[in-house]
Protein backbone atom coordinates (compact mmCIF):
# COMPACT_ATOMS: atom_id res chain seq x y z
CA UNK A 1 0.00 0.00 0.00
CA UNK A 2 1.21 3.26 -1.18
CA UNK A 3 1.20 6.29 1.81
CA UNK A 4 -0.45 9.50 1.10
CA UNK A 5 2.53 11.34 0.49
CA UNK A 6 4.29 8.84 -1.84
CA UNK A 7 1.08 8.85 -4.01
CA UNK A 8 0.55 12.53 -4.42
CA UNK A 9 4.18 12.71 -4.89
CA UNK A 10 4.11 9.93 -8.08
CA UNK A 11 0.37 11.78 -9.33
CA UNK A 12 2.56 14.87 -9.10
CA UNK A 13 5.27 13.49 -11.03
CA UNK A 14 2.72 11.29 -13.72
CA UNK A 15 1.60 15.14 -14.87
CA UNK A 16 5.22 16.10 -15.03
CA UNK A 17 5.83 13.49 -17.29
CA UNK A 18 3.10 14.41 -19.15
CA UNK A 19 3.96 18.13 -19.18
CA UNK A 20 6.83 16.40 -20.84
CA UNK A 21 5.03 14.52 -23.59
CA UNK A 22 2.90 18.20 -24.37
CA UNK A 23 6.15 20.27 -24.69
CA UNK A 24 8.17 17.63 -27.02
CA UNK A 25 5.16 17.13 -29.20
CA UNK A 26 4.77 20.94 -29.51
CA UNK A 27 8.52 20.87 -30.74
CA UNK A 28 7.60 18.05 -33.13
CA UNK A 29 4.99 19.88 -34.63
CA UNK A 30 7.26 23.40 -34.79
CA UNK A 31 10.48 21.77 -36.27
CA UNK A 32 8.04 19.74 -38.85
CA UNK A 33 6.39 23.44 -39.37
CA UNK A 34 9.89 24.44 -40.16
CA UNK A 35 10.47 21.69 -42.86
CA UNK A 36 12.80 19.53 -40.25
CA UNK A 37 10.97 16.37 -41.06
CA UNK A 38 13.78 14.25 -39.46
CA UNK A 39 14.01 16.74 -36.25
CA UNK A 40 10.14 16.20 -35.84
CA UNK A 41 10.55 12.29 -35.88
CA UNK A 42 12.46 12.65 -33.09
CA UNK A 43 10.50 14.34 -30.98
CA UNK A 44 7.43 12.56 -31.97
CA UNK A 45 9.05 9.69 -30.51
CA UNK A 46 10.54 11.47 -27.58
CA UNK A 47 6.50 12.23 -27.25
CA UNK A 48 6.11 8.83 -26.91
CA UNK A 49 8.18 7.90 -24.35
CA UNK A 50 7.48 10.83 -21.80
CA UNK A 51 3.95 9.67 -22.09
CA UNK A 52 5.26 6.16 -21.76
CA UNK A 53 7.13 7.37 -18.81
CA UNK A 54 3.57 8.82 -17.36
CA UNK A 55 2.01 4.78 -17.74
CA UNK A 56 4.87 3.24 -16.21
CA UNK A 57 4.43 5.32 -12.90
CA UNK A 58 0.42 4.89 -13.12
CA UNK A 59 0.64 1.12 -13.56
CA UNK A 60 3.24 1.10 -10.20
CA UNK A 61 0.43 3.36 -8.68
CA UNK A 62 -2.10 0.89 -9.27
CA UNK A 63 -0.16 -2.02 -8.63
CA UNK A 64 0.64 -0.89 -5.21
CA UNK A 65 -3.22 -0.04 -4.12
CA UNK A 66 -2.88 3.72 -4.48
CA UNK A 67 -4.95 6.22 -6.80
CA UNK A 68 -4.03 7.76 -10.34
CA UNK A 69 -5.73 11.15 -10.20
CA UNK A 70 -4.77 13.04 -13.50
CA UNK A 71 -5.05 17.17 -12.95
CA UNK A 72 -4.67 19.57 -15.66
CA UNK A 73 -1.55 19.90 -17.91
CA UNK A 74 -0.43 23.46 -17.92
CA UNK A 75 0.23 24.73 -21.45
CA UNK A 76 3.39 24.11 -23.47
CA UNK A 77 5.81 26.77 -25.24
CA UNK A 78 5.14 26.80 -29.59
CA UNK A 79 8.11 28.63 -30.91
CA UNK A 80 11.93 28.33 -31.46
CA UNK A 81 14.17 29.86 -33.35
CA UNK A 82 16.47 26.85 -34.78
CA UNK A 83 16.80 23.15 -34.31
CA UNK A 84 19.67 24.50 -31.59
CA UNK A 85 17.57 26.27 -29.56
CA UNK A 86 15.34 23.18 -29.43
CA UNK A 87 17.86 20.73 -28.10
CA UNK A 88 19.34 23.41 -25.62
CA UNK A 89 15.30 23.73 -24.00
CA UNK A 90 15.15 19.87 -24.10
CA UNK A 91 18.34 19.79 -22.47
CA UNK A 92 17.63 22.36 -19.36
CA UNK A 93 13.97 20.47 -19.06
CA UNK A 94 15.61 17.51 -18.57
CA UNK A 95 17.64 18.74 -15.88
CA UNK A 96 14.75 19.96 -13.98
CA UNK A 97 13.08 16.12 -14.19
CA UNK A 98 16.06 14.82 -12.79
CA UNK A 99 15.86 17.42 -10.15
CA UNK A 100 12.21 15.79 -9.64
CA UNK A 101 12.99 12.34 -10.00
CA UNK A 102 15.84 13.03 -7.19
CA UNK A 103 13.48 14.29 -4.84
CA UNK A 104 11.16 11.22 -5.53
CA UNK A 105 13.83 9.42 -4.41
CA UNK A 106 14.61 11.02 -1.37
CA UNK A 107 10.97 11.00 -0.51
CA UNK A 108 10.57 7.18 -0.78
CA UNK A 109 13.98 6.59 1.70
CA UNK A 110 12.85 9.17 3.81
CA UNK A 111 9.20 7.02 3.89
CA UNK A 112 11.41 3.91 4.12
CA UNK A 113 8.82 3.11 1.26
CA UNK A 114 11.68 0.77 -0.26
CA UNK A 115 9.64 -0.81 -3.16
CA UNK A 116 8.91 3.12 -4.56
CA UNK A 117 12.76 3.53 -4.76
CA UNK A 118 13.73 0.56 -6.17
CA UNK A 119 11.20 1.11 -9.26
CA UNK A 120 12.51 4.92 -9.06
CA UNK A 121 16.11 3.05 -9.82
CA UNK A 122 15.47 2.78 -13.85
CA UNK A 123 14.22 6.49 -14.03
CA UNK A 124 17.54 7.64 -12.48
CA UNK A 125 19.70 5.89 -15.06
CA UNK A 126 17.19 6.92 -17.84
CA UNK A 127 17.38 10.67 -17.00
CA UNK A 128 21.63 10.28 -17.18
CA UNK A 129 20.67 8.77 -20.99
CA UNK A 130 18.18 11.91 -21.59
CA UNK A 131 20.47 14.71 -20.36
CA UNK A 132 23.51 12.48 -22.49
CA UNK A 133 21.20 12.60 -25.46
CA UNK A 134 20.51 15.92 -25.27
CA UNK A 135 23.69 17.50 -24.92
CA UNK A 136 25.19 15.25 -27.64
CA UNK A 137 22.41 17.08 -30.01
CA UNK A 138 24.09 20.13 -28.56
CA UNK A 139 27.91 19.53 -29.97
CA UNK A 140 26.83 18.12 -32.86
CA UNK A 141 24.59 21.14 -33.64
CA UNK A 142 27.48 23.82 -32.48
CA UNK A 143 29.55 21.51 -35.18
CA UNK A 144 27.45 21.67 -38.05
CA UNK A 145 26.27 25.69 -37.28
CA UNK A 146 24.69 27.45 -40.33
CA UNK A 147 26.16 24.26 -43.04
CA UNK A 148 23.12 23.38 -44.97
CA UNK A 149 24.09 20.18 -45.74
CA UNK A 150 25.63 19.01 -42.46
CA UNK A 151 22.06 20.54 -41.01
CA UNK A 152 20.00 18.03 -43.57
CA UNK A 153 22.01 15.44 -43.02
CA UNK A 154 21.38 15.35 -39.50
CA UNK A 155 17.82 15.35 -40.20
CA UNK A 156 17.96 12.78 -42.40
CA UNK A 157 19.66 10.57 -39.53
CA UNK A 158 16.82 11.73 -36.66
CA UNK A 159 14.69 10.69 -39.36
CA UNK A 160 15.27 6.81 -39.39
CA UNK A 161 14.60 6.69 -35.31
CA UNK A 162 12.05 4.21 -34.66
CA UNK A 163 10.00 4.27 -31.32
CA UNK A 164 11.09 1.47 -28.53
CA UNK A 165 8.68 0.36 -25.92
CA UNK A 166 10.50 1.45 -22.73
CA UNK A 167 11.86 -1.87 -20.72
CA UNK A 168 9.82 -1.66 -17.71
CA UNK A 169 6.41 -1.04 -20.46
CA UNK A 170 7.51 -4.11 -22.07
CA UNK A 171 7.51 -6.27 -19.57
CA UNK A 172 4.22 -5.83 -18.45
CA UNK A 173 2.53 -6.32 -22.50
FE1 LIG B 1 10.34 11.38 -18.55
FE2 LIG B 1 12.41 12.83 -20.43
O1 LIG B 1 11.99 12.16 -18.73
Amino acid sequence: MLNNKINDAINAQINAELWSAYLYLSMAMQLEDAGHAGFANWFRIQFKEEQAHAEIFMNYVVSRGGRVVLKAIDAVPTEWKCPLCVFEDTLAHERKVTALINDLYALAEAEHDYATRGMLDWFVNEQVEEEETAKNMIDRLKLIGDNGFGLYMMDQELGARVYNVPAPLAAKA
